[in-house]
């Protein structure tokens, strides 16, 4: 199976750019399940591509100047098919990261977002233990992860582990079946807030939470669910070649994929 990803370039101008997907070289059209053929034209007096919709099947850009489309041909920004608040568009999880140091000051307004995501009886199962590069935590962090986190985390400014209590606050003596969702919504405060401070973050799942739950003494009723790289931007060059060609914000499944009238759908 071929997957398109849709990849949107500034400049373009397209027919009906609801139905235009873009990928490398190739365009397709999609009008419900149909792909259709189009053609990309470089449009010198007003300085723009425009997509123009023709047979079926997909074709190679034909466009004057393939340099130039080159370097326009990384995705810029998402397109929401309904319009949403801008920074939810824009969040999205950086590698790249300067190796700079971020401000006590500055972290305290991410933990502080945190802070105010819902959850099951606001009994706020969340913690975040946070670690500034350079500090021992911040290196026994670091040696719990992947060795592919590794390749790119060796730069973030702060590692964050969140935790979150599997045990309710307002009954001690009652499971929490929501901990991991809280601590989800919780994450996803932390990312917004980041990415609205222009700074890059990413969530990992790979990292050895044994070895940090008995380092940090952790106690077995706080799951430990995600470790957090935050970092000031940094170039994308300074990633492996692997890593920059994914150094882009990715595109989501189409309404019609997730969201169901009435009915349960595969
Ligand atoms: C629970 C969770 C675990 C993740 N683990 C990793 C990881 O170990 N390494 C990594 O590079 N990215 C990781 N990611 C980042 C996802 O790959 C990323 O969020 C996803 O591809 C969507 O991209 P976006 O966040 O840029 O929209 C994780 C994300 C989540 C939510």
């Amino acid at each position: 199976m071929v997957t398109w990803y849709r990849l949107f370039i500034k400049d373009l101008v397209c027919i009906n750019p609801e139905v235009v997907t873009i990928h490398k070289n190739k365009v397709i059209l999609s009008a419900g399940t149909d792909l259709g053929k189009c053609i990309v034209a470089w449009d010198s007096i007003a300085h723009h591509y425009v997509v123009v919709p023709s047979e079926g099947g997909h074709v190679d850009f034909p466009v004057h100047n393939q340099e130039e489309f080159s370097k326009e041909s990384v995705m810029s920004e998402r397109v929401a098919t309904y319009p949403i608040e801008r920074i939810i568009l824009d969040r999205w999880s950086r590698r790249a990261m300067s190796g700079e140091s971020i401000g006590d000051q500055e972290l305290m307004r991410i933990f502080e977002a945190a802070r105010w995501a819902p959850s099951a009886h606001n009994d706020q199962p969340w913690r975040f233990i946070y670690a500034h590069k350079g500090s021992a935590t911040w290196q026994m962090f670091f040696a719990t992860l992947s060795d592919f986190n590794k390749t790119w985390a060796k730069n973030a400014a702060v590692l964050v582990l969140l935790v979150s209590k599997k045990i309710y606050e307002w009954n001690r003596e009652l499971p929490n079946p929501y901990y991991s969702f809280d601590a989800g919504t919780a994450w996803q405060n932390v990312a917004l807030q980041a990415c609205a401070m222009n700074l890059s973050v990413r969530c990992m799942a790979d990292f050895d939470r044994d070895k940090v739950r008995q380092d940090l003494g952790i106690p077995d009723d706080v799951s430990l669910e995600v470790m957090i790289a935050l970092g000031k931007p940094g170039k994308k060059e300074d990633l492996s070649s692997q890593l920059q060609e994914r150094e882009y914000p990715s595109d989501r499944k189409p309404l019609e994929e997730i969201v169901f009238k009435d009915k349960w759908k595969r």
